[in-house]
């Protein structure tokens, strides 16, 4: 585990892009934190990182997004889906095997549609002011607890 606090939405976003530089196709991170947090400016940085050219916004009417970068990026959001059904129904079983990076904004609220291992990363407020966030890294598996590391060594200086 590993955590910062990010006091700006354009450091959330630098961090975003150094995770971004860091990815590979077939990762999976799951994000999660009450609505407006910075979720999406997060994974507009990630994006970035992943040399997605197109402008990232919120996949309001979609459930998944797909971007162009170094290697496909499937931004999805599931806030709005109503069961893991209907995300079968979309065939996300072949998102998964398409081995782009997948970006889950609530990836929290249908676990079952995680891999066994991907990296959770949590935003929360806090203190001291309002644009303060805390943002914590969640490594599931040893892949994501090496990304996560370099990811370390790259930001403390933020920290
Ligand atoms: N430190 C910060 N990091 C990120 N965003 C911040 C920060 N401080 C303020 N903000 C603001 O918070 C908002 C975050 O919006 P964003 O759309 O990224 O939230 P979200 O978590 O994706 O919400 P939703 O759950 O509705 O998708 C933006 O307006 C951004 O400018
Ligand atoms: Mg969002």
């Amino acid at each position: 585990m590993w955590e910062l606090i990010s006091r700006s939405p354009r450091v959330t976003e630098m961090i975003g892009e150094e995770l971004g530089r860091l990815l590979a196709g077939g990762d999976v991170v799951s994000l999660s934190g009450s609505l407006g947090v910075g979720k999406t400016v997060f994974i507009q940085g990630v994006a970035r990182g992943l040399e997605v050219d197109d402008p990232v916004t919120s996949p309001s009417f979609m459930i998944v997004q797909e971007y162009g970068g170094r290697c496909p990026v499937f931004h999805a959001d599931f806030y709005r889906l109503s069961s893991y059904r209907e995300l079968e129904g979309i065939g996300w079983d072949d998102y998964l095997r398409r081995r782009g990076v997948i970006l889950i904004e609530w990836g929290n609220l249908f676990p079952e549609a995680l891999p066994s291992e991907f990296l959770q990363i949590d935003i929360n407020q806090t203190e001291p002011i309002e644009t303060a966030r805390l943002i914590r890294f969640e490594p599931r598996g040893g892949h994501y607890g090496a990304i996560v590391k370099e990811l370390a060594d790259r930001c403390g200086y933020l920290a």
